[in-house]
């Protein structure tokens, strides 16, 4: 079957709880698991960094919902692509707060997405100076 991918960055709301964090792992486990969509949150560095497999249309629900939450800021997407397969079977929060034991594939997969994170931002950095050159 094919599925869709998706993986954003973005800003945690300046002071954000544990509680927050753990309202949002709350509130995704269930509406992940009802929309068939798998995939990695990540609170890191000061950093959302996540990951979205599944239905084309759960996945634009679920983006509908995220991209109007006062919890983050300066959402990025940095992956969107069809695929064969899931690279994950569940759905994971990896928080500064609360991290859950992964596999060793599950491990992969979140380096991954890590890197590919970080290659993005290095982007917007260059955009910036960029910027700032031409001004
Ligand atoms: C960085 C970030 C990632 C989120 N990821 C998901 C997600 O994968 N699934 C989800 O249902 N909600 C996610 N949310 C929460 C949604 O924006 C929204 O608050 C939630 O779906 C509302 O559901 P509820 O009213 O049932 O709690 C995320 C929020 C943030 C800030």
């Amino acid at each position: 079957m094919t599925i869709y991918r998706l993986a954003f960055v973005s800003r945690p709301a300046p002071g954000i709880t544990a509680a927050e964090i753990s309202a949002i792992g709350e509130s995704s486990a269930r509406h992940n698991l009802e929309l068939g969509v798998t995939g990695m949150l990540i609170h890191e560095f000061n950093r959302f960094i996540a990951l979205l497999e599944g239905p084309l249309a759960g996945i634009e629900q679920l983006m509908v919902a995220i991209i109007a939450d006062g919890r983050h800021s300066g959402i990025r997407i940095f992956l969107q692509q069809s695929a064969e397969a899931r690279s994950l079977s569940r759905w994971i929060m990896w928080s500064d707060f609360d991290r859950m034991t992964m596999s060793a594939g599950e491990l992969e997969v979140r380096e991954e997405i890590v890197r590919a994170a970080l290659a993005s931002l290095a982007e917007i950095d260059a955009e910036r100076h960029d910027g700032a050159a031409a001004s």
